[in-house]
């Protein structure tokens, strides 16, 4: 974040943090989401602090971009029926702010129990063949996915399916691959080290209940595959 900063400072650029897998994730002890001039959260179910259904949230220290959103999430409406510029309608839903707000004080919980997690997957999955998660100098995450890289991904993923595990890709398309950004003008290679890693990433079960004993099965399943 320091580099980014540095960057925005230097030509005068706003930086948006993308908080969207990092809720209550530190970078030098501050969390991550306080840093640049805005963040957004996202509450979907699958995530760390997760609503019963869709939800997100813009956090912000500024009060000029602050008020922007309020009026951006409510028709662009400044005060009721006053519509000072085209909005959408993204209010965050009662029912899912009142479970989120029971669920909050549990998050730094849930997320020491995906450490412990994490820490575990990263002590036993010792084998040549598998890439583990690197942690950055300065960085306290929270484990929103486990992704590993393999050469067989495919494979791999077939054979733990079988013998019971879920896994997923997170994500197997980049962006500059997508139909959505051929406009941007960039294809297969103009990448390469992205293109190289949705190739081989898989996210390994990772959730805060997810106990010692499953996760020695599911290392015992991966290495035992990418022994044969
Ligand atoms: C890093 C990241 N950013 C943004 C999003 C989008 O969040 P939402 O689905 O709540 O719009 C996601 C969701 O998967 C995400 O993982």
């Amino acid at each position: 974040m320091d580099k980014i900063l540095d960057i925005a400072n230097r030509h005068d650029l706003i930086v948006i943090e993308d908080a969207c897998q990092a809720h209550g994730a530190t970078y030098k002890e501050k969390r991550v989401g306080s840093i640049g001039n805005a963040a957004a959260f996202s509450f979907y179910p699958a995530k760390n602090l997760g609503a019963y259904g869709d939800g997100g949230m813009v956090v912000t220290n500024d009060f000029q971009i602050y008020k922007r959103i309020q009026k951006l999430r409510d028709y662009g409406q400044e005060k009721k029926y006053h519509h000072v510029e085209i909005g959408y309608n993204r209010r965050l839903d009662t029912l899912q702010a009142a479970i989120l707000n029971v669920k909050l004080p549990l998050l730094d919980r849930w997320n020491e129990a995906r450490r412990v997690n994490a820490a575990l997957y990263g002590k036993l999955l010792n084998h040549p063949k598998i890439g583990l998660p690197q942690v950055i100098n300065d960085v306290e995450p929270v484990w929103h996915l486990f992704v590993v890289q393999v050469d067989q991904r495919e494979k791999l993923r077939n054979y733990l399916s079988e013998v019971g595990i879920s896994t997923g890709i997170h994500y197997p398309i980049p962006i500059h691959l997508q139909p959505a950004y051929q406009h941007l003008g960039y294809q297969k290679g103009s990448f390469p080290i992205t293109e190289q890693a949705a190739e081989r990433i898989i996210s390994l079960p990772m959730y805060a209940e997810l106990s010692a004993d499953m996760v020695s099965y599911v290392v015992e399943k991966t290495i035992g595959f990418l022994s044969e």
